[in-house]
C-alpha cells in the first residue's frame, strides 16, 4: 500500500533528518513504527501523509507517486492522528469536529450522519461534549474519531495512546483493531512496546533518521541487539522468555504472550 524508495528528508537545507529509507507497508496490516525520542518516527508519519514533501526519493500510495495525488484526495484516503490532539481539534464541540471531516470527504449526508453515530458509540463520545472542557484522554479520542470517521483506507496514528488511562487505552486500540479487520491499514508511532506486541503485526524501528530493522512484530521484539541499540525494552513476557533461555531453559524460544509463557511452563512441570 505504501512504498518508500530511497527517500530523505530535511527541515534545514544542511543535512537530513530521514536518510536513504526504502520500505513496503503491506495492505492490512497494523505497522509499529519505533524508535527513542528524535529517532524520525513523527516525521516518517508525516512523509506518509503528505504533510511533508521528500527531499529526494519517491513515496508511492497504491502504486502512485504522492507528489502528483492532491491534498483532498490523500485526506479522503489517509486519516491522520497528531502526536498532540490539542493541535488537531479546532471545532467547539465534538460533533462539529466529527462533521468537519466528513464535509471534506465524504459526499452523502446520510452517509455521514451513519458513520458520524457509529464512531460516536464505538468511542462513547457524546456529540454536545467541548473538547476543551474534557480531559486529556477524552480529547484524544475526539482527536482519533475524527481521523477515522470517514474510514479512511490508510489510518497513520502518531502515539494514540500516550497520556492515556489503562481503560481508554484499551478501548482505543480494541476500537483500532476493529477497523484494521474490516480492512482499514493502520501504522502507528508507539512508545509501549505492550501494545506494540498485542497490536501490530510488522514494525520498523528507526535510529538517527534510519531504519535499523524492519520485519514482524514477533521477530523485531525478540531482537534484543537492535532493540537496546536504540534504547528500548523488550516486553515483559519477551524480556522474561530471554532470561529463562540465558539460564539455559529450552522451549521459550518462541514465547511472546502469556499464553504461551503458561504453556511451557506446564510442559516443564509436567516433565518434572
Ligand atoms: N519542524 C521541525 N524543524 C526542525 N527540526 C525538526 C522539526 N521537527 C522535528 N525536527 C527534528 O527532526 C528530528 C526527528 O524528529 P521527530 O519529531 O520526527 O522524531 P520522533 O521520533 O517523532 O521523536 P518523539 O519520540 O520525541 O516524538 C529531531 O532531531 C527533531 O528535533
Ligand atoms: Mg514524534
Amino acid at each position: 500500500m505504501i512504498t518508500f524508495e530511497q527517500v530523505s528528508f530535511g527541515y534545514i537545507e544542511e543535512g537530513s533528518t530521514l536518510k536513504d529509507l526504502s520500505f513496503t507497508i503491506e495492505k492490512g496490516s497494523i505497522t509499529a513504527l519505533i524508535g527513542a525520542n528524535g529517532a524520525g518516527k513523527t516525521t516518517l508519519a508525516k512523509l506518509i501523509r503528505g504533510l511533508i514533501r521528500p527531499t529526494s526519493g519517491r513515496i508511492l500510495f497504491n502504486g502512485k507517486d504522492i507528489s502528483r495525488m492532491k491534498t483532498s484526495t490523500l485526506a479522503a484516503h489517509m486519516g491522520y492522528l497528531f502526536q498532540n490532539p490539542d493541535r488537531q481539534i479546532c471545532k467547539n464541540t465534538v460533533g462539529e469536529e466529527l462533521d468537519f471531516t466528513l464535509e471534506k470527504t465524504v459526499p452523502e449526508e446520510a452517509e455521514r450522519e451513519r458513520r458520524k453515530a457509529e464512531v460516536l458509540e464505538a468511542l462513547q463520545l457524546d456529540p454536545e461534549g467541548e473538547p476543551f472542557l474534557l480531559s486529556r484522554g477524552e480529547r484524544q479520542k475526539i482527536a482519533l474519531a475524527s481521523a477515522l470517521v470517514h474510514r479512511p483506507e490508510l489510518l497513520i496514528l502518531d502515539e494514540p495512546t500516550t497520556g492515556l488511562d489503562y481503560k481508554e487505552c484499551t478501548q482505543i486500540m480494541e476500537y483500532v483493531k476493529i477497523l484494521n479487520q474490516q480492512g482499514v491499514t493502520v501504522v502507528m508511532v508507539c512508545h509501549d512496546m505492550e501494545i506494540v506486541l498485542d497490536y501490530s503485526d510488522h514494525v520498523i524501528v528507526m535510529h538517527d533518521g534510519r531504519i535499523t530493522a524492519d520485519g514482524l512484530t514477533r521477530t523485531i521484539l525478540r531482537d534484543a541487539k537492535v532493540l537496546a541499540a536504540s534504547a528500548l525494552l523488550p516486553p515483559q513476557i519477551i524480556g522474561l522468555s530471554a532470561l529463562l533461555q540465558a539460564d539455559g531453559y529450552t522451549g521459550f524460544e518462541e514465547v511472546c504472550t502469556v499464553d504461551e509463557m503458561t504453556a511451557c511452563v506446564e510442559a516443564y512441570r509436567r516433565e518434572a
